[in-house]
């Protein structure tokens, strides 16, 4: 698992969540997509406690090797006639320009992929390149030279992606008595600051609920590791030339 994850930049888990667990996920997912006002998916009992699922945190472990913190879990129900999503990629920095700390993207199918409503598409090798993750929505979702199509795993499957692999969610007709319950949850190896995700209060609240039921992982959840991922998105747009001219490396060289 480790080697094909180094090589192609992701591993494939089937039927890695049991029936139980499955079950209550779909009713979560469920009652997070109907929520009137939405709300963030790690705020749902269950979806949130997902974060710290002691068999997806030995598997992010043993990737990670060494410690990390959790960036954000989002949840929902693929009905039939579902669009798709172009290719990109969701390694978080601003501006892009490296890969040198390992982020991950979990997925989880509830209920699999078996063809409908949408395949996942993927690039292996694709996340060894620092792209703009908009620089690819014009490819829409073809085929690409060297991309897979994973269209056939068990209900609850698990996937782990390197995040700055180019992926997409190519639209599929059929499905109608058989949604797609998605999950994914996304972890960044501790050693860089990484942009903050847009739920203020989220890791603090996520760090409560995970203590108060027990857990031993806190260090997940550790603001200290983050920065301003909103003011870094404003400031995207005024930087002008070389940004490598205002790096201490530069400026001290
Ligand atoms: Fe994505």
């Amino acid at each position: 698992m480790l080697e094909t994850f180094q090589d192609q930049g992701y591993a494939v888990f089937p039927e890695f969540l049991e029936k139980a667990e499955i079950d209550t996920l779909k009713a979560a997912v469920d009652e997070h997509a109907a929520a009137q006002p939405q709300r963030h998916a790690y705020e749902n009992e269950q979806i949130g406690a997902l974060v710290w699922h002691p068999r997806v945190g030995e598997l992010v472990d043993e990737l990670m090797g060494g410690p990390y913190v959790f960036h954000h879990i989002h949840a929902a129900r693929h009905d039939a006639g579902k669009n798709g999503v172009s290719w990109h990629q969701d390694y978080e920095q601003y501006p892009q320009t490296n890969r040198s700390h390992l982020m991950v993207h979990v997925f989880f199918y509830l209920n699999g992929l078996n063809g409908t409503i949408g395949d996942l598409l993927l690039v292996p090798g694709s996340h060894r390149y620092a792209t703009d993750s908009r620089a690819l929505t014009f490819l829409g979702t073809s085929d690409l030279p060297g991309s897979i199509t994973v269209d056939d795993v068990p209900p609850g499957s698990v996937l782990i992606v390197h995040s700055a692999m180019w992926h997409a969610r190519r639209p599929k007709p059929g499905g109608e008595d058989s949604p797609r319950w998605f999950i994914d949850a996304s972890y960044g190896r501790s050693g860089v600051k990484w942009p903050s995700y847009r739920a203020p209060g989220m890791l603090a609240n996520l760090r409560e609920r995970h203590v108060a039921a027990g857990g031993t992982r806190p260090w997940l959840f550790d603001e200290t590791q983050f920065f301003d991922g909103a003011r870094a998105r404003a400031t995207m747009g005024s930087l002008e030339g070389s940004v490598m001219l205002d790096l201490p490396q530069w400026q001290n060289s």
